[in-house]
């Protein structure tokens, strides 16, 4: 009869003021993925273990964590995939804890809700009409799942926790990338995504594009191109010496100009401290160039 294998694998456990890691022993089983053993953990071991999750299926964004320090999906990360060994799975960095493996991701949703929506042009007779190419340069975007693993793997926003005042994050940027290049959309954001989304302090590191689990190519198909536009509007020299000549600022529609403040003075992206300093594991590497 062949050996029964056995899992140890570290949680996390606390709250907001305070934790370490619990260590779990259980037989392994064939086919499973991280989530599928923290699921058994709870169901034999420890019933108040409090974990994010929904689909099980890569698909919600909602389980999120760090497993061996690296940014990933739980269900989408199968255990024969990680070195033999004792397995941490600890909460998402950049974002305070609540409890366990859940964090707030508020600060989230708080930017987004900032973000200018999709204002088309009044419909033409015959109705909207988009070429092949410009729908496929959006299907990238759409792919995303909301899981934050960018927002969180970020060092504008993990490391300094400040910035998230006047940083979107590059969830973000391929949200507005696929706004900006949207035919039918008519809001210039350019601006915008300068001075109040902070473009500017992402020096294109790429530790978002490779945590994002839905392979989106953020910083070459999204945040590069939107750099490139931002530079064309404010460096375009025929508009510059306009500006300049007519002693006029940049000029920002009335909804850019709405946002903008929003941005600036909004309670909701204050900086929240992180209650709970990073424990050695999840203090160490991500698994990814430092930034
Ligand atoms: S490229 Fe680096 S700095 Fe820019 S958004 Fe991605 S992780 Fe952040
Ligand atoms: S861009 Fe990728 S990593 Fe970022 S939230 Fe969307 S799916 Fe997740
Ligand atoms: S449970 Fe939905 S993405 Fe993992």
């Amino acid at each position: 009869m062949p050996e029964e294998r056995e899992i140890v694998m570290k949680l996390w456990r606390g709250d907001a003021g305070g934790g370490a890691f619990e260590t779990y022993k259980l037989p392994a089983q064939e086919g499973e993925v991280v989530l599928d053993v923290v699921h058994r953990i709870q169901a034999t071991k420890a019933p108040d273990l409090a974990v994010r999750w929904n689909c099980k299926a890569g698909k919600c964004g909602s389980c999120s964590a760090e497993i061996n320090g690296r940014p990933r999906l739980m269900c989408m990360t199968r255990m024969s995939s990680l070195p033999i060994g004792e397995i941490t799975v600890s909460p998402m960095r950049g974002f305070p804890i609540m409890r366990d493996l859940v964090t707030d991701v508020s600060y989230n949703f708080e930017v987004a809700k900032q973000i200018p929506s999709f204002t088309p042009a009044p419909k033409p007779p015959g109705g909207y009409r988009m070429s092949q190419v410009d729908i496929d340069r959006g299907q990238e975007f759409h792919k995303c799942i909301e899981c934050f693993l960018c927002q969180n793997v970020c060092h504008v926003i993990r490391d300094h926790e400040d910035n998230k005042r006047v940083y979107a994050g590059p969830r973000f940027f391929v949200r507005l990338a696929e706004l900006e290049m949207h035919p039918l959309d008519t809001l210039d954001r350019r601006a915008y995504i300068s001075e109040a989304m902070g473009i500017g302090l992402c020096n294109i590191t790429k530790c978002c594009t490779e945590v994002c689990p839905e392979d989106i190519h953020i910083t070459d198909n999204a945040i590069i191109p939107l750099k490139e536009r931002v530079v064309d509007a404010r460096y375009d020299p025929v508009a510059w010496l306009g500006r300049k000549l007519l002693g006029r600022p940049a000029p920002l529609s009335a909804v850019q100009a709405a946002r903008y403040t929003g941005a600036a003075s909004s309670a909701a992206r204050s900086p929240s401290a992180r209650a709970v300093p990073a424990s050695p594991e999840t203090a160490s590497s991500t698994g990814l160039p430092a930034d």
